[in-house]
């Protein structure tokens, strides 16, 4: 991978306060989750299984505030919301953002722009110092239509947020900086690679980084094998094709969209996952770890970061999702 030079703020710190966090017992990174409600169905989604199945015990919005502040004890600089669904659609969204602002945290969230966003409300995640990862696969309406199973508005809806979100976010782009509030978050599939070109050109026309990675095959592969060979594995082999490895590192200047400079995935080597109902995992996507930590309504934080530290494997392009593939 060539020298790194995106980075989306909220994952800018130097090495050196991600390490002395960790060393301290503590993270950089708070990652939580919100409901899981999306207005898309993505046949590749991580969380195919569980969206909009949330169960009764939620957070509450106080529990979350609450969160807010004990993290910020233990280290943390940055709320990362990488949703079970999408963000924008939950009603603590907007009151938790403005929290954290006020507690001095950085915020991320990936949307995929579609959700409860207008003008106004992308004015207020700018005001708010909140970093945007967009979901942008594709500028083909067919491809909305087919993969997300999008409404048909959406494909609009999409475009014009798209625009506000480049007009409101232009005040922050600085042309010396390397660090940027807006970045495009692409899956790569064997149906939209020939659209990387054009998705590049609209990062650049947008002063946005393009993170792409390969479809990834968890739950949903296996119950539609027919479809993992169509998007990531022609011979229906464990990890996407190298085709798609190798051209997303070509078009990439970072592993994940999370990455630090050094190219860690700063949410999983440095970070601590909270699910919406307070289950900590170990990373957002890795369900299969979901309350082997426990619940943060019960735990002691510390006690839990010791177990999460000495497990976790920090290597510069470690992705536990996938941990036989070389970033
Ligand atoms: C789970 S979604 C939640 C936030 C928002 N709804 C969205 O789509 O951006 C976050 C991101 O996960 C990524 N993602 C989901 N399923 C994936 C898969 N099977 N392989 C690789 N990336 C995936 C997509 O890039 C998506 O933008
Ligand atoms: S928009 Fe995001 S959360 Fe919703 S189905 Fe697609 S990838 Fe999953």
């Amino acid at each position: 991978m060539g020298k790194v030079k995106n980075l989306l703020r909220g994952y800018h710190y130097p090495i050196e306060v991600y390490s002395e966090n960790q060393r301290k017992g503590g993270f950089t990174q708070l990652s939580l989750d919100l409901s899981s409600k999306c207005n898309y169905r993505c046949d590749w989604c991580f969380n195919s299984d569980i969206l909009g199945k949330d169960s009764e015990d939620l957070l509450s919005l106080k529990e979350k505030k609450c969160l807010l502040e004990q993290s910020i004890k233990l280290g943390a600089k940055t709320l990362v919301i990488p949703g079970t669904g999408e963000p924008t659609l939950d009603k603590d969204f907007y009151p938790l953002i403005e929290y954290a602002h006020e507690l001095g945290l950085t915020t991320v969230v990936y949307s995929n722009l579609t959700g409860n966003l207008d003008k106004n409300l992308i004015k207020k995640l700018f005001e708010n110092d909140v970093s945007v990862g967009v979901k942008f696969d594709s500028n083909c309406s067919e491809y909305f239509e087919k993969r997300y199973h999008a409404n048909k508005k959406d494909f609009h809806k999409f475009f014009e947020n798209l625009q506000y979100l480049s007009e409101i976010y232009s005040q922050s782009y600085n042309p010396d900086r390397e660090v940027h509030r807006v970045a495009f978050n692409s899956v790569l599939t064997h149906e939209n690679k020939e659209s990387l070109s054009d998705l590049g050109s609209w990062g650049k026309g947008f002063w946005a980084p393009l993170f792409i990675r390969p479809v990834k095959p968890v739950t949903w592969a296996s119950k539609n094998p027919e479809l993992w060979k169509r998007l990531g594995n022609k011979t229906g082999g464990d990890f996407p094709d190298q085709e798609l490895v190798e051209l997303a590192e070509k078009h990439n200047t970072l592993f994940s969209p999370s990455s630090t400079l050094e190219n860690h995935c700063a949410i999983y080597s440095f970070g601590l996952t909270v699910k919406n109902n307070g289950d900590i995992q170990i990373c957002p996507d890795h369900h299969e770890s979901r309350g082997y930590f426990g619940n943060v309504r019960d735990v002691d934080l510390k006690e839990v970061m010791k177990k999460l530290n000495s497990q976790r494997k920090i290597q510069p392009g470690y992705c536990v999702m996938l941990p036989d593939v070389k970033h």
